[in-house]
């Protein structure tokens, strides 16, 4: 699937992030490659991280447009793989302004079948994967006095019917947040999260439902029936990550078209 939409070319801001760090894990795709490249169009220099090698061509298109980036390959459900984005960037550039913590993976099962599996590989990527690379970015971001921003999901928020796993993955990012904010506020550290719904990007087109869903309880995820492109994500993850939202901290923002106003 294309992941720029030309519905959603949402204009950058130069210079924004000019002298700054970031690391975005799950930049190979989606929101994370729609992140690091407005990131990197904005001035910062990125540690582009994924599982996928997709994410040299990222990196390849940062740098192509004058920017500067690096790519990691690393699986953020092994401790290792997790803190690797953020060790790159310690060595590369000695410091760490911004953690955006993308990495995500989606699956459904009606909620009395999910294979053990399932929930285990989701929990170890979406959460635990987020938490070892958060642990390792904290002591680089309060000396920085830096920002960290997580992909949680409207599913956080509301019900997201065969979505267990993923929900309750994206509701423990959302009380990580929360608890980090709080925790780091008095550090400089500030800690916010979007809460994206349906947005088109190779994990919604990759979506397989279960037999038998009753679809009319799509209406609870996306009652506008419309879906946008990353972009629409990247520029409010941008936007929380930047100076101008110094103030704003412990914020969830759902980037939702106004399905769950
Ligand atoms: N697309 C949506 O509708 C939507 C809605 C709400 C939240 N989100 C969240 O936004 C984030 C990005 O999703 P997307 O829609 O861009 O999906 P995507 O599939 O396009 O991108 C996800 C990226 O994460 C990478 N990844 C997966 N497992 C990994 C691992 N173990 N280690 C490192 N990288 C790994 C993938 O390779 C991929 O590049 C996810 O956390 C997702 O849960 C997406």
């Amino acid at each position: 699937m294309d992941t720029v939409d030309e519905n959603d070319d949402i204009p950058a801001h130069p210079g924004r992030f000019d002298g700054r760090i970031a690391v975005v894990t799950g930049a190979a795709s989606g929101i994370g490659r729609a992140t690091a490249i407005r990131l990197g169009t904005e001035g910062a220099a990125v540690i582009a991280a994924d599982i996928s090698d997709g994410v040299h061509g990222v990196v390849d298109e940062i740098r192509a447009a004058g920017g500067r980036a690096d790519a990691v390959l690393s699986d953020v459900s092994q401790r290792a793989g997790a803190e690797a984005p953020i060790d790159a960037a310690l060595e590369i550039h000695g410091r760490v302004d911004v953690l955006c913590n993308i990495a995500g993976v989606l699956a459904a099962a009606h909620s009395d079948q999910v294979p053990d599996e399932q929930w285990e590989r989701i929990i170890a990527i979406n959460l635990t994967g987020v938490f070892y690379t958060t642990r390792r970015a904290l002591p680089a971001l309060v000396e920085s006095k830096g920002s960290i921003v997580m992909a949680s999901s409207t599913s956080a928020l509301s019900g997201h019917p065969w979505m267990t796993a993923y929900s309750a993955s994206k509701g423990g990012v959302l009380a990580m947040t929360r608890t980090l904010a709080m925790e780091y506020a008095r550090r400089g550290v500030r800690v916010n999260a979007v809460a994206p719904g349906g947005i088109t990007t190779p994990m919604v087109g990759g979506l397989e439902l279960p037999d038998d869903v009753d679809f009319s309880l799509f209406d609870r995820i996306s009652p506008l029936d419309e879906f946008r492109g990353p972009e629409t994500v990247a520029s409010a993850i941008c936007f929380l990550a930047a100076p101008e939202a110094a103030h704003i901290n412990g914020e969830v923002l759902r980037v939702d078209g106004g399905t769950l106003a």
